[in-house]
């Protein structure tokens, strides 16, 4: 057999890329790619791209432009452009940076194979479709090496939502959600190889609405199900739209006791008037109502969002709405972000707020969503709670794990541990994780 060719992957973005990227390092493997830490390695690089916020193509352009070194050292090297920049450049790509070989939308994942190939021989590959069929169910079948504790599982892929902002619905295309007969198997094919939670993943994941063997299933169902699965102990799902947030997936938050007590359930912004402006199509009352609910299904909820500050007619009064929300929900965690018009959406259209007056209001809401978050934290000190062991932790010693509410939590700890679940007690809250001895060690 030949020395395998060396693939060097780079990640940006969202947990699918990540799960993409290495269902592509799969499919590669098959064609003899093993996966290299460093670009300096590889015989193919395979950027993965993220085009959800600021100058995403600009990055994309430089991070190609350092590579040209590396090519004219080895002008074998293969070079390669995946995720949504790939997607929404298509074509432009190899004609800004000829030294580009391949391009590959988020859809075409499976014919990677063949289009490695063809780029093998010379040629240029370039597949943006949105094809019908299933991209993941066509790739080929990894040999089953053990994996972590902690896998990120794709159900659901693409958005009908047009939130005014976001270029997702024209990046990933339309929803499509995968059977779930199919994504159980993959739940216990990933048990079987060492994985002990789950993340279920879209970028729309509560519209999840798979063909089941008696119909079809909706997020809630499709966990019940998976929830029956020996040997896989947790399930999260992540990211979730309001309105989506049905009846029984509520429920689920209080009955079904490998869910996860913590959603993350993204508001943008708390002024009616701004998020009538986002198309979010729902109100800032609508929402707590509804987060109201989910509480008094599951008290402990850790709730975790996403603002935009800055949004095109934002006035200090918007503004004020979002704080005044944050103050009434209270986060565990969240992420905020100054507003960029993306090229091809509503949005973009719109005259800008000062970005003085944006960066400004973005440094108060940050403010508050870190005092809350560590307030969050705090208030786990003193309490039991159960971990799952990930990783060694940088101490002599020690291990890194989750908690249910997928706080980070270093333990002095057996290395037999790696990998399974234990009772600790918390004593300690630092800026971003927890500490805690092990009980009955
Ligand atoms: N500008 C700023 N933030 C954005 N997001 C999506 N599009 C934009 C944009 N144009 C944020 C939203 C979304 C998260 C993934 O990224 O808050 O929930
Ligand atoms: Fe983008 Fe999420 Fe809105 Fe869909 S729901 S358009 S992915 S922000």
């Amino acid at each position: 057999m030949s020395a395998p060719k060396k693939l060097y992957v780079k990640t940006y973005g969202c947990q699918m890329n990540v799960y993409d990227s290495e269902r592509m390092a799969e499919a590669l493997g098959s064609e003899g790619y093993e996966q290299v830490a460093t670009p300096e390695e590889a015989d193919m690089i395979l950027l993965n791209t993220c085009h959800i916020r600021e100058k995403a193509a600009e990055k994309v352009y430089s991070e190609l432009g350092r590579f040209k070194p590396l090519r004219e050292a080895k002008p074998d090297l293969k070079i390669g452009v995946a995720g949504c920049v790939a997607q929404a450049e298509g074509e432009e790509i190899m004609r800004r940076q000829p030294m580009v070989d391949l391009v590959v939308g988020p859809q075409t994942y499976h014919r990677l194979p063949a289009m490695a190939r063809a780029v093998e021989g010379g040629g240029k590959a370039l597949d943006t479709d949105f094809p019908e069929e299933d991209k993941f169910l066509h790739l080929p079948k990894a040999r089953k090496p053990k994996r972590g504790p902690t896998a990120f599982l794709t159900v659901q892929e693409g958005c009908d939502k047009f939130c005014a902002f976001c270029v997702v619905p024209y990046t990933r295309g339309a929803e499509v959600s995968r059977p779930a007969e199919r994504l159980l198997r993959e739940a216990r094919d990933l048990v079987e190889r060492g994985v002990r939670e789950v993340t279920l993943l879209g970028q729309n994941v509560n519209a999840y609405h798979g063909e089941g063997p008696d119909g079809e299933w909706g997020l809630a169902r499709l966990i019940r199900e998976m929830a029956l699965i020996d040997g896989l102990d947790r399930i999260r799902f992540t990211t979730s739209h309001p309105n989506d947030m049905e009846d029984d997936l509520i429920a689920a938050h209080g009955d079904c006791e490998k869910l996860m007590p913590y959603l993350h359930l993204p508001v943008q912004s708390g002024s009616d008037r701004i998020l009538k402006a986002m198309n979010r199509k729902h109100t800032a009352e609508a929402y707590i109502r509804l987060i109201d609910r989910i509480r008094a299904a599951r008290p402990d909820l850790l709730l975790s969002g996403d603002f935009i500050v800055g949004f095109p007619g934002e006035t200090d009064e918007d503004f004020e709405a979002t704080m005044d929300l944050v103050r009434r929900v209270g986060y565990g965690q969240a992420y905020s972000f100054k507003y960029s018009a993306r090229p091809g959406t509503p949005a973009a259209e719109k005259p800008p707020v000062d970005p003085a007056i944006a960066d400004a209001r973005l440094q108060r809401l940050q403010a508050l969503l870190t005092e809350q978050q560590r307030a969050a934290q705090d208030a786990m000190v003193g309490r039991e709670v159960d971990v799952l062991f990930e990783k060694a932790g940088r101490l002599e010693g020690q291990l890194v794990g989750k908690s249910e509410h997928l706080h980070a939590v270093h333990v002095q700890a057996p290395a037999h541990l790696k990998g399974e679940i234990a009772r600790v007690r918390i004593v300690e809250s630092q800026p971003n994780s927890l500490s805690g001895d092990l009980i009955d060690a």
